[in-house]
């Protein structure tokens, strides 16, 4: 076999927990093939013990068909500088899921929105994080226009909405306030904004992110321990460049991506701003059944 060929293989050995392959979750350093015995090179750190146990057996048995030694590495030394080691739990928040675009204007804000919400349908405790300081957009969707009280401690409590705490940069600056700060001190400001809320304890923190895939973006996910990410994309963009960006930015960080949506597809339906999300306002609405399918598998992934 050559390395090529054993990468192939590779490909088809899951991340525990995951549909995904462990070539494209990035954990596959290396391959040295000599003779009938191979080297593979891993790099998975952020993997619990019992994950990295699970991945070395499953990569030996797929392998020792073909070898008679199969030795497996395990790269400590670079995976020690990777971001997602400075990765910090947001205090009292259990699961971090993050939902990014690559372009503006794809849903990503309803989509956030739907998927909190039907968290918060099936009983967990649910924050909302809306991220975008140029265009936030939750004070829209969920019909909210009071603004957070503080702690004594300088902390911010977030709103309370169907049964969700939600916190947007909008409810500080005002939904029509230009916000024109720029690079730097965004992401600066975004940094301390999602550590200067209170969230207490929380099943589920969706975040909406900024859309793009740029460098406030990229600091956001390197600097938050996401369990997962998911990406939303109109048909038109799905083919290109796009979705692939993303995919990298959580690629370099180590964060799983757990799907892909794709919004607009089909029918569109009207009256999606009207301040109550689609989940919460018929629970048995096509779109509403989609985001359950979804749902269900943000649920298996963290698991
Ligand atoms: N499936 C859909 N069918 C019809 N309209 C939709 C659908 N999804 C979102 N919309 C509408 O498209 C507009 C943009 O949606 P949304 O604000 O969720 O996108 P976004 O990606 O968060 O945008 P931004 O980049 O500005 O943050 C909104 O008016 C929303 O109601
Ligand atoms: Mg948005």
């Amino acid at each position: 076999m050559t390395k090529d060929e054993v990468m192939e293989q590779l490909k088809g050995v899951k991340y525990p927990g995951f549909s995904r392959d462990i070539v494209s979750f990035g954990i596959v350093k290396s391959v040295d093939v000599q003779g009938d015995a191979v080297k593979v090179s891993l790099q998975m750190t952020s993997a619990s013990e019992a994950s990295q146990q699970e991945i070395r057996g499953r990569v030996v048995s797929v392998l020792e068909e073909d070898f008679s030694t199969v030795d497996i590495q395990v790269d400590q030394q670079a995976a020690a500088q990777a971001p997602v080691q400075q990765a910090e739990l947001i205090p009292g928040v259990k699961h971090t899921i993050a939902v990014a675009s690559g372009k503006g204007g794809v849903g990503k804000s309803t989509v956030a929105v739907n998927l909190a919400a039907e968290l918060m349908n099936r009983g967990h405790t649910v924050g909302l994080l809306d991220l975008d300081i140029y265009g936030p957009s939750l004070p829209i969707l969920l019909g909210i226009n009071e603004r957070p009280s503080m702690t004594p401690e300088k902390k911010l409590i977030p709103l309370e909405k169907f049964g969700m705490k939600v916190m947007s940069f909008g409810f500080l600056s005002g939904n029509d306030t230009p916000v024109i700060w720029r690079g730097p001190m965004v992401a600066r400001m975004t940094e301390q904004f999602f550590g200067d809320v209170l969230w207490e304890n929380l099943d589920y923190l969706i975040l909406d992110l900024p859309p793009g895939t740029g460098d406030i973006q990229l600091t956001l996910v390197q600097k938050l321990k996401i369990a997962g990410a998911v990406i939303v994309t109109t048909p038109q963009d799905l083919a290109v460049s796009d979705v692939r960006k993303g995919a990298d930015m959580f690629g370099k960080v180590h964060t799983p991506v757990l799907g892909v949506i794709e919004n607009m597809a089909g029918f569109v339906v009207s009256g999606f701003d009207e301040g109550t999300p689609i989940v919460v306002k018929d629970r048995q609405s096509p779109v509403s059944h989609a985001f359950s399918f979804i749902v269900d598998k943000i649920e298996e992934a963290v698991a």
